[in-house]
C-alpha cells in the first residue's frame, strides 16, 4: 500500500540489487545505507561463486524479477577463475539486451563532460565467429538504434544548454561512421538550438587529455563509449568515482517496469576485494542516479497522475457543491 506524502500517494519502489563479485558486494553495502528507506529490495545472487558452484549465470526467473522491479542496482562482475567474457556476456550484457537499455549515460562532473554511449549494438551485438585462424567481430549499426540514442543525447544537451560532439571513426569505419553521421545530422535538424560537431575517436582521446573543456555532451557508439569513458574517469579523479546509468528512457517503447541498471564504471577488482581499500564513491553515485531517475519517473507515473487528477475532480466537486 502506498504512503500518503504531501497529498500525493507515493508508491513504494522495489529495487533489485545484484552485488556480484569482488568488491561489488562491499561497495553496494555502503551505497545501500544511503538510500531512502521507502524502497524495498530484492537481492539477485548471480555471481562468479554461484556460477562455479552451480553453473548458473543468471536465471530466467531472476531476469523476470529484475524486469518487474523499478530499477536494478548492480555492483560488479568478473572473476579471474572464469574465462573473460563468460560473466560479462552471460549477466551484464544479457541484462542490457533483454531490458533493451539502449542508453549508457556516464556523467563526469569533475571535467564537465557527459558521455551518451549507444548501449545496444555496434561491436557489442555479439555477431562474429572464430573459425580456424580467422576471427571476425561484426559491428552492427541500425538507423533505429542510432536515432533513439541520438534523440536522447540531443534532449539531454538541450535541457542543459550544452554542446554535443558526435564521436566516431568515419575516416576508417566508413559504413558505420557514415550511417552515424547521416542519422545524427537528421536528428540534429530537429534541435536547431543545440550546437553540434563531429570528431574522430582517436582525436577525441587526445583532446580529452589536452583540454576536456572542449566537450560537454559526447554521443558515441558502444565500444568508443566504453573506452573513452574510462579515459574520462581517469581525468576525473579515478575510476572509483565514475558511475553510469543504463537506461531505456522512452516510456512509449519500454516494455518492462525496470527503467534502468545503475552501476559503478569500475569492475570487480578482485585484487583488493576484502581489504577495505575499495572506494564506494562510484556505487554511491550510481545509487544517487538511480534515486533521481526513479523520482523523475515517479513524477510521471500513472499512480501519481491518477492521484492528481482525482484530487482535481474532488476539488471541482467540492466547489460545485458549495456553490449550489
Ligand atoms: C563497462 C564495462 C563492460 C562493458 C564490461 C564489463 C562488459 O567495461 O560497463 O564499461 O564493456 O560495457
Ligand atoms: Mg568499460
Amino acid at each position: 500500500m502506498g504512503q500518503i506524502q504531501g497529498g500525493c500517494r507515493r508508491v513504494k519502489k522495489r529495487v533489485a540489487v545484484l552485488p556480484g563479485d569482488g568488491i561489488g558486494p562491499e561497495v553496494i553495502k555502503v551505497a545501500l545505507d544511503q538510500v531512502p528507506n521507502d524502497y524495498d529490495y530484492v537481492v539477485i545472487e548471480a555471481s562468479a561463486d554461484r556460477y562455479l558452484a552451480e553453473g548458473a549465470l543468471i536465471t530466467d526467473e531472476e531476469v523476470a524479477t529484475i524486469a518487474s522491479s523499478d530499477a536494478l542496482l548492480f555492483g560488479a562482475i568478473g572473476d579471474p577463475r572464469v574465462t573473460d567474457g563468460v560473466l560479462e556476456r552471460g549477466i551484464l550484457l544479457r541484462l542490457r539486451r533483454e531490458l533493451d537499455l539502449y542508453v549508457n549515460l556516464r556523467p563526469f562532473p569533475e571535467i564537465g563532460v557527459t558521455f551518451v554511449r549507444e548501449n545496444s549494438e555496434g561491436l557489442y551485438a555479439g555477431v562474429g565467429e572464430r573459425v580456424g585462424d580467422v576471427a571476425r567481430e561484426v559491428s552492427v549499426n541500425t538507423v533505429a538504434a542510432i536515432e533513439r540514442c541520438a534523440r536522447y543525447a540531443f534532449e539531454y544537451a538541450r535541457a542543459r544548454g550544452e554542446r554535443l560532439t558526435l564521436v566516431h571513426k568515419r575516416n576508417v569505419l566508413v559504413h558505420a561512421g557514415g550511417l552515424w553521421t547521416d542519422v545524427v545530422s537528421d536528428v540534429g535538424r530537429e534541435y536547431p538550438d543545440v550546437e553540434w560537431t563531429y570528431e574522430h575517436a582517436d582525436a577525441c582521446a587526445y583532446h580529452l587529455v589536452q583540454d576536456a573543456s572542449r566537450y560537454q555532451v559526447v554521443l558515441t557508439d558502444n565500444l568508443f563509449g566504453d573506452m573513452l569513458s574510462d579515459l574520462a574517469a581517469g581525468l576525473s579523479g579515478g575510476i572509483g568515482n565514475a558511475a553510469s546509468a543504463n537506461l531505456h528512457p522512452d516510456l512509449s517503447t519500454r516494455t518492462v517496469r525496470c527503467l534502468g541498471l545503475f552501476e559503478p564504471v569500475h569492475g570487480s577488482a578482485p585484487d583488493i576485494a576484502g581489504t577495505g581499500l575499495a572506494d564506494p564513491t562510484a556505487a554511491l553515485r550510481a545509487t544517487r542516479m538511480m534515486v533521481e531517475e526513479l523520482d523523475k519517473a515517479g513524477e510521471r507515473s500513472p499512480d501519481v497522475e491518477d492521484e492528481r487528477s482525482s484530487r482535481r475532480s474532488r476539488e471541482r466537486a467540492n466547489k460545485e457543491s458549495s456553490s449550489s
